[in-house]
């Protein structure tokens, strides 16, 4: 489903909204939140409303695990850190246990083995996924012709993005299709080209990889859905 907003600030309120009434559901039904962070700039705004608005959360919070879907091999306080981006946005401020945060990269250690380390923390299948979209349509690290896209296996994977920083680490396809919710947050107008290609009845994976994400609630702003036809939009918005 996909619900358009005015603005990136409203769409950042009810994304902040959106995760903490989705955590207080995972907490009640199975008495923990996995949730796994997108990386990028876009969900900035909204790690800091859920630190300036759900502070009090504590019975949330101290049941939450925070995960990542991908990190680039950066140390973890290169200002390229989707860790950094996320711990000082929020992680900072609320009360999570450290031992819950779970970080998907550490400078000096071989990516291959983070990866193969990271599979056995990720859980089987998150709570909440949150994903953004590149302007390329690529979605966590998974671009455009990349190998990730056709692994079956791994949930894992050590990829070379085109951009700099080349080498990532990024969740797989199995781990898209096994989240509970998939909540993708796309801003701006650099995104509109991308969405219609990855909303359309056909095309490729291999050239969109967000078409990867089938079962999703999209939250999207006014300038990013310039060119998604009306009819796709949930009504209300
Ligand atoms: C990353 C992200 C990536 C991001 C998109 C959108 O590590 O870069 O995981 O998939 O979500 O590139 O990035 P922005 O939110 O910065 O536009």
């Amino acid at each position: 489903m996909i619900r358009v907003f005015p603005d990136y600030d409203a769409l950042s309120r009810a994304a902040a909204e959106y995760i903490v009434t989705a955590g207080k559901a995972a907490v009640a039904k199975h008495g923990r939140f996995d949730i796994a962070l997108s990386g990028g700039k876009t969900p900035e705004l909204t790690y800091q409303t859920i630190a300036a608005r759900y502070l009090h959360e504590l019975r949330l919070w101290e049941d939450t695990h925070v995960f990542w879907t991908d990190e680039r091999c950066v140390p973890r306080d290169s200002p390229q850190s989707n860790y950094r981006l996320a711990r000082t946005a929020f992680l900072d401020q609320v009360p999570i246990p450290p031992g819950q945060v779970h970080p998907m990269f550490e400078e000096g250690r071989d990516p291959q083995e983070m990866a193969d380390y990271y599979e056995a923390e990720f859980p089987l299948a998150a709570d909440l996924l949150l994903l953004g979209v590149g302007p390329d349509g690529h979605t966590a690290s998974i671009f455009p012709n990349s190998p990730a896209i056709t692994e079956t296996k791994r949930r894992i994977l050590v990829v070379e993005a085109p951009v700099e920083p080349r080498r990532r680490l990024t969740i797989t396809p199995r781990v898209i299709a096994n989240a509970m919710e998939v909540l993708v947050l796309v801003s701006g107008p650099d995104k509109a080209p991308a969405l219609p290609q990855v909303f359309s009845e056909t095309g490729s994976p291999d050239q969109v990889p967000a078409r990867l994400v089938r079962r999703a609630l999209w939250f999207v702003d006014r300038p990013a859905a310039e060119r998604i036809h009306k009819n796709m939009i949930a009504a209300g918005a």
